[in-house]
C-alpha cells in the first residue's frame, strides 16, 4: 500500500514542529491514516538534539490532549530530502535554511505548512520560544488548521494512487 513521508521542520525542534508532529499524528489517528503516512520532525539547527519538547509547548499540548512527551530534538540531514515526500517548514527563515542545503531535484518538497490553511491569515507559524504562553497556543491553532488541510491533500493523493 502506498504511503507518503512528511517532516515538519522548525529551528529548534522543540516548539513548534514537534507540535506539528503531535497534531498531525493524533488527527491522522482520527482518519484512520495512520498506517498510511510517515510523520518526523526536524530541527535546522543543533542547540537541542536529544531533548524532550519545551516543556511550555508540551504542556498547551497536553491541555489539548497531545503528548509530546516521547519526542526528542534532531537536526536535519541531507538524507532527509530522499527519504521524505514532503518538508514542511514553519517560517521563511526554516524555507532559506532547508533551501541551503536541498539538492535542487527535491527543491519541489519543500513546502510551508500554512499553504495548507489558505483561510488563515497568516503564511508563517511564529517562533513562541522568546514569548509567553499565548504564543504556544497559536502555534497549535495554527498547527490544527493546517494539519486538517494537510491529510487533505494527502487523503487525495493516497486515494489517487
Ligand atoms: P522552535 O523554537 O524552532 O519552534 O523549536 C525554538 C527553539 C529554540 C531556539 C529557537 C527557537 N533557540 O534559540 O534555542
Amino acid at each position: 500500500m502506498k504511503t507518503i513521508a512528511v517532516c515538519f521542520v522548525c529551528l529548534g525542534n522543540i516548539c513548534r514542529s514537534p507540535t506539528a508532529e503531535g497534531v498531525m499524528r493524533h488527527q491522522l489517528a482520527e482518519a484512520k491514516l495512520a498506517d498510511r503516512v510517515i510523520v518526523d520532525s526536524a530541527g535546522t539547527g543543533n542547540w537541542h538534539i536529544g531533548e524532550a519538547p519545551d516543556e511550555r509547548a508540551q504542556q498547551a499540548a497536553r491541555e489539548r490532549g497531545y503528548d509530546l512527551s516521547q519526542l526528542r530534538g534532531r537536526q536535519m540531514t541531507a538524507s532527509d530530502f530522499e527519504r521524505f515526500d514532503l518538508l514542511i517548514a514553519m517560517d521563511d527563515a526554516n524555507v532559506d535554511a532547508l533551501s541551503k542545503i536541498c539538492p535542487p531535484m527535491y527543491r519541489d518538497k519543500i513546502r510551508l505548512l500554512m499553504e495548507f490553511a489558505p483561510q488563515a491569515d497568516t503564511r508563517e507559524v511564529a517562533d513562541p520560544y522568546f514569548g509567553g504562553a499565548a504564543g504556544f497556543d497559536r502555534v497549535l491553532d495554527q498547527c490544527e488548521a493546517a494539519c486538517r488541510g494537510l491529510i487533505a491533500a494527502l487523503g487525495n493523493q493516497l486515494s489517487a494512487g
